[in-house]
């Protein structure tokens, strides 16, 4: 985990309300692993006084991407920030994905603004490997498709793809995979994570998913962020256990 001082490279929005900022920071672009992410202090005042927390988006040489929307101040202030900008961030934090079993096919599930992990995942995992991205919003507006591989969408108004939520696409798609040659990763709002982790558990497919939850410090100090295990009285905590989790290993 190293705090640095970044170089605002650019800020793009790439679709309505939803952003890329790319940010040259050598330190942490080398260190990064997909899954993982970095808290921002999104501003030099001491408003707003918490640092948010985003995921690695992509890294491309010295430049590490994030993928965001507009939620409230933090993320306004980010999405005005001009180029030579800087930023100081403390990264990379938690424990990103594993993507190292002998699996044939990779199931991406993203929900809304959740895609924005998955470029860097899909970089890092071999060409050898079916990629598959099933992506989920509740319109057209909020599919995001930003460097995803294979797309498949749903929309719960119908307005694009399949007329559902993304797990009753994956639920329709889900004949063609074989539970033992195949791994999901998924990233979304938690009711969308608790209804695939049912779904994965119930049919036996390995998935691992991305969580959410109000972050202080976002390095295990403030306590903040615990989140109920399964297999242990023991509360994780999604900054330093998470924030990737094994389906079979969280309660939402
Ligand atoms: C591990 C992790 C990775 C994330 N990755 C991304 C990402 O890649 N892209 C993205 O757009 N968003 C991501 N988020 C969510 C993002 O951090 C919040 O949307 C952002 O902090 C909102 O800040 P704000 O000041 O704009 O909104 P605010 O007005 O402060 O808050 C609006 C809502 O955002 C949430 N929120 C606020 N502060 C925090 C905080 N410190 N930690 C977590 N949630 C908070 C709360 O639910 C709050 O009700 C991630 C969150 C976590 C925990
Ligand atoms: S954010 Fe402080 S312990 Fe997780």
């Amino acid at each position: 985990m190293i705090e640095k001082n970044g170089i605002v490279v650019s800020v793009e929005e790439i679709q309505a309300d939803i952003f890329i900022l790319k940010v040259r920071s050598p330190q942490i672009a080398v260190e990064e692993k997909p899954g993982q992410f970095c808290n921002i202090k999104v501003s030099d005042s001491t408003f707003p006084l918490l640092r948010r927390p985003f995921s690695i988006c992509d890294v491309e040489g010295e430049v590490v991407s994030f993928q965001f929307n507009i939620v409230g101040e933090g993320t306004k202030i980010l999405s005005q920030k001009q180029n030579g900008d800087i930023l100081n961030i403390i990264g990379p934090l938690g424990v990103g994905f594993d993507f190292s079993g002998d699996f044939e096919n990779v199931l991406i599930i993203a929900g809304g603004i959740g895609a924005a992990p998955f470029p860097f995942l899909i970089k890092n995992i071999s060409d050898e490997k079916n990629i598959i991205s099933f992506v989920g919003g509740r319109s057209k507006k909020d599919i995001i498709e930003y460097k995803l591989k294979n797309i498949i969408t749903s929309t719960d108004d119908g307005s694009e793809g399949f007329h559902g939520n993304v797990v009753q696409l994956l639920d329709s798609e889900i004949d063609k995979y074989d539970s033992a040659n195949t791994k999901i990763f998924a990233c979304g709002p938690n009711p969308m994570l608790r209804a695939l982790s049912e779904y994965t558990i119930e049919s036996g497919f390995d998935c691992e998913i991305s969580t959410e939850s109000v972050m202080a410090c976002g390095f295990g100090i403030c306590q903040g962020c615990n989140v109920e295990g399964t297999h242990s009285d023991r509360f994780l905590l999604v900054c330093k256990d998470g924030p990737v989790f094994n389906a079979e290993d969280v309660k939402l």
